[in-house]
C-alpha cells in the first residue's frame, strides 16, 4: 500500500506536485548574511559556454533592486494588520529579499559598466516600480505574491537544468544567483500567507498574476534585447534557439506552477521543492555557523 503523504524528502527535479491530501512541508526561513564580492574584472558574459543564459539572469538581476523592495514595502505596510506570528516571518521575508537586492544593486554596476545601454533600463525600471508601489495595497499584495509563484518557477526551470546553465560559470556569480533562487524556494508561502490573511480572494490573484507576468516578461525581454545587440549575437541563430526552447520550456513550468497557484484552497507548502536547494543551502549555513555568522535565532518555520 502506498502512503499518502508526500514531503520534500520524497521529491525529484521532474514536475510540480500540488495534490489533494498531500503533507504540508514546512521550511526553515533563514535570515543569513550574504557574503559574495564581485571583482572589477568580473565577466557580464559569466556563462561563457552559454552567453544567452547570463543575458536573461542579468535581465532578472536589473529588476530585482527595483522590484524587490517594492515587494518589501507592500509587505511592510500590511504588517500592522498581521498576528505577531506572522509579522515575524514576515520581518524574516523581508530581511531576505533586503538582502536579495542589495546583492543584486552591487553586481548591476559590474553590468551597467560593461552593458552602458542597461542604465536607461535601469532608470525605467525604478520609475516603473516607484508607481508602482502608488496602487492600491490589495493589488500591490496580490502582485508580489504572483511574482513569488514566478520566481519558484524559475527556480524549478533552473534547478531541472543547473548542469547545462551553470557549466563553466563564473563561481561568485552562480553562487549567488543559486543563493537567492534557494531562498525563492525558501520563502515561497510568506506572501500567499500574507495575500490571504488580508483577504486577497481569486480574482485579485489572478489580476496580481497577469500583470506580474507581464511586467517581468516585458522587462526580461527588454534587457535581454539589449545584452543580445551589445554582444553582436542577435543574429546568431543557436542563441535564437537556446533562448526559443527555455522560454518555451520556461513557459511550460510557470503555467503549471500559477494554474496551481490560482485553485482554490492551493498552499505553496503543497508544491514538491527541489532538493538541490535545500541540499545547497545546508551547505552555505554549515559554512556561516562555522564561521559565527549565522546563530540558530536566525531561523522561522514557516
Ligand atoms: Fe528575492
Ligand atoms: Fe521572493
Amino acid at each position: 500500500m502506498t502512503s499518502p503523504t508526500r514531503t520534500i524528502h520524497d521529491s525529484d527535479d521532474d514536475g510540480i506536485a500540488s495534490v489533494t491530501g498531500v503533507e504540508s512541508h514546512k521550511a526553515d526561513l533563514t535570515n543569513r548574511k550574504a557574503t559574495f564580492r564581485y571583482p572589477e574584472e568580473t565577466d557580464a558574459q559569466w556563462t561563457p559556454a552559454r552567453p544567452e543564459f547570463s543575458w536573461a539572469a542579468n535581465a532578472l538581476s536589473l529588476m530585482m533592486p527595483h522590484i524587490e523592495p517594492y515587494f518589501v514595502r507592500s509587505m511592510r505596510r500590511v504588517l500592522p494588520q498581521l498576528e505577531p506570528n506572522l509579522a515575524e516571518t514576515v520581518r524574516v521575508y523581508m530581511a531576505q529579499e533586503s538582502a536579495h537586492h542589495g546583492q543584486h544593486r552591487s553586481f548591476n554596476q559590474i553590468l551597467c559598466r560593461q552593458y552602458p545601454k542597461l542604465k536607461p533600463v535601469d532608470n525605467t525600471l525604478r520609475r516603473f516600480f516607484g508607481w508602482l508601489s502608488s496602487r492600491s495595497q490589495p493589488f500591490n499584495l496580490a502582485f508580489t505574491a504572483a511574482s513569488e509563484t514566478i520566481a519558484y518557477a524559475i527556480a524549478r526551470w533552473a534547478a531541472k537544468r543547473r548542469t547545462i546553465l551553470f557549466s563553466g560559470a563564473d563561481p561568485v556569480v552562480s553562487s549567488m544567483f543559486i543563493w537567492h533562487l534557494a531562498e525563492e524556494v525558501e520563502h515561497k508561502s510568506v506572501a500567499f500567507d500574507v495575500n490571504k490573511k488580508v483577504g486577497g480572494g481569486t480574482v485579485r490573484y489572478i489580476q496580481g498574476l497577469v500583470s506580474a507576468i507581464s511586467v517581468w516578461v516585458v522587462f526580461v525581454l527588454i534587457g535581454l534585447v539589449v545584452m543580445g545587440v551589445s554582444d553582436r549575437r542577435v543574429f546568431y541563430p543557436v542563441a535564437w534557439f537556446r533562448l526559443t526552447w527555455w522560454a518555451i520550456t520556461f513557459s511550460f513550468d510557470l503555467l503549471t506552477a500559477s494554474v496551481l497557484s490560482a485553485l482554490p484552497g492551493h498552499d505553496p507548502r503543497n508544491l514538491v521543492d527541489p532538493l538541490w536547494y535545500e541540499v545547497w543551502l545546508r551547505e552555505y549555513d554549515f559554512e556561516h555557523r562555522l564561521a559565527g555568522e549565522l546563530k540558530q535565532t536566525d531561523r522561522r518555520t514557516v
